[in-house]
């Protein structure tokens, strides 16, 4: 098979890359190891900022968010036992929308079906060939038979676990990485949300998120020790421990019902440099990792894939090799910066097992001066909505 880019990884970066490409006229072919209903599966991310939202509606896969998303204008930041609200939209003018990584997922994927795209599910043993050369090739196994996909470019949209990055020599490659001392134990119910908006709680007893997907679906995290097991977290246990950690008002109103998925997720701050290899260029996770703290790893995913995006499309209109040539060093300078901001809400919001009472003291100083100082809240704003392309 030919085409002109090979997309490894059917996550939202491979399916919103496709889906510009395709109505670009750029043919490519996406390849995915797992199937459409296991990545369907994985609840991640929920919000959005206004660049991604608009990424979704220029890939004409913006319809359903508008009906359903829900744009939020401010966000919280409760400690010492009182909440305080971060007016997103007035600091900013830019607001986020709540929708969920899943449901951005299946709309790229109705989308990709009604456009006739091709997307390959249950590839094994993908490899990427010949990057460095003209005539780069991408390898897979399907049912028992091997394949070949020759094309102009492969796009590594794989995640932190793909082969893409891994099949860069070692030596081309500088990595920069963190690893939390702890986790985050998150649960989905089909509960009302217990405030309309996002709640971010920092508490002597550790990290707390109030998140939602609807008017009747929430989502909460708590932070936990990383050797956690999900099985000895019952419902009640989760919630008690979240209501511990939430202003009394919010403690006392929570509404709590069943959970229909529970999980235990490691937070890690990782980047690769550089993002651009010959004729490969890695996008999204397969080439950072953030803390989800600031919910930026889908933004950054679908930043990446507009810098690359306009690259190729460049590329191919105007036979120019300037965006492609930019790819790597235009997407690192927006991805440290929201490393940064992530590393930044991650210290301020968890405890550490150095914290003590000292850094209680201190972070909840910081939370304190953040919250009253208008320039230190507009630059929390700034960042939380998401820098400029
Ligand atoms: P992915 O979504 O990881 O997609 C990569 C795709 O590549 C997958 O479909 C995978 O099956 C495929 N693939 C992998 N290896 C191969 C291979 N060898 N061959 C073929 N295909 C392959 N972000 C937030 O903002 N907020 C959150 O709350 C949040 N929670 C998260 C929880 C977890 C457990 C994880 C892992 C991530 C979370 N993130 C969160 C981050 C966010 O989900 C990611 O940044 C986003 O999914 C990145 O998209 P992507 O397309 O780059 O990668
Ligand atoms: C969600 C996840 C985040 O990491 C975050 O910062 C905000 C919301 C969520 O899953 O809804």
């Amino acid at each position: 098979m030919r085409t002109k880019v090979a997309i490894i990884g059917s996550g939202p970066a491979g399916l919103l890359l496709g889906q510009l490409l395709t109505k670009a006229g750029i043919d490519n072919v996406i390849l995915d190891r797992v199937s459409q209903d296991y990545i369907l599966g994985r609840v991640r991310a929920g919000v959005l900022e206004e660049g991604t939202v608009g990424l979704l509606d220029q890939a004409d896969a913006g319809a359903r968010m508008h009906r359903e998303g829900l744009p939020h204008d401010g966000v919280s930041l409760a400690f010492d036992g009182r909440d305080h609200r971060i007016d997103l939209f007035g600091l900013s003018g830019k607001r986020v929308m709540v929708y969920g990584q899943t449901e951005v997922t299946q709309d790229l994927m109705d989308r990709r079906r009604q456009t006739g795209g091709l997307s390959i599910h249950g590839a094994e043993h993908v490899a990427p060939h010949d990057f460095d050369g003209d005539a780069p090739y991408v390898t897979y196994t399907k049912d028992g038979v091997s394949h070949r996909i020759d094309c102009n470019f492969i796009a590594g949209c794989d995640g932190f676990h793909g082969v893409s990055r891994r099949a860069v020599p070692e030596a081309a490659l500088t990595t920069y990485e963190r690893i939390y001392p702890f986790g985050w134990l998150g649960i989905l119910a089909d509960v009302p949300p217990v405030s309309h908006e996002l709640i971010y709680a920092n508490h002597p007893r550790g990290f707390a998120l109030c998140s939602q997907r609807s008017a009747t679906r929430s989502r909460y995290y708590i932070q936990c020790p990383l050797d956690e097991d999900v099985a000895d977290w019952s419902d009640d246990r989760f919630y008690d421990e979240l209501r511990r950690r939430l202003p009394v008002e919010h403690a006392e109103a929570m509404i709590t019902g069943p959970s229909f998925e529970k999980s235990i997720a490691p937070l890690r701050s990782f980047v690769a440099e550089p993002m651009r290899f010959g004729r490969m260029f890695l996008v999204g996770d397969a080439a950072h990792i953030v803390p989800p703290t600031g919910a930026k790893g889908l933004n950054l995913a679908a930043s990446d894939v507009h810098y690359l995006f306009s690259g190729l499309r460049e590329y191919y209109a105007e036979r120019s090799v300037a965006g492609i040539d930019a790819y790597s060093e235009r997407a690192l300078k927006r991805v440290w910066r929201a490393v940064r901001f992530s590393w930044s809400m991650t210290t301020m919001l968890h405890r550490f097992p150095d914290t003590g009472e000292f850094g209680q003291k201190i972070q909840e100083a910081e939370l304190d001066y953040l919250v009253s100082s208008t320039a230190a809240s507009t630059a929390l704003a700034e960042n939380y909505v998401g820098l400029p392309y």
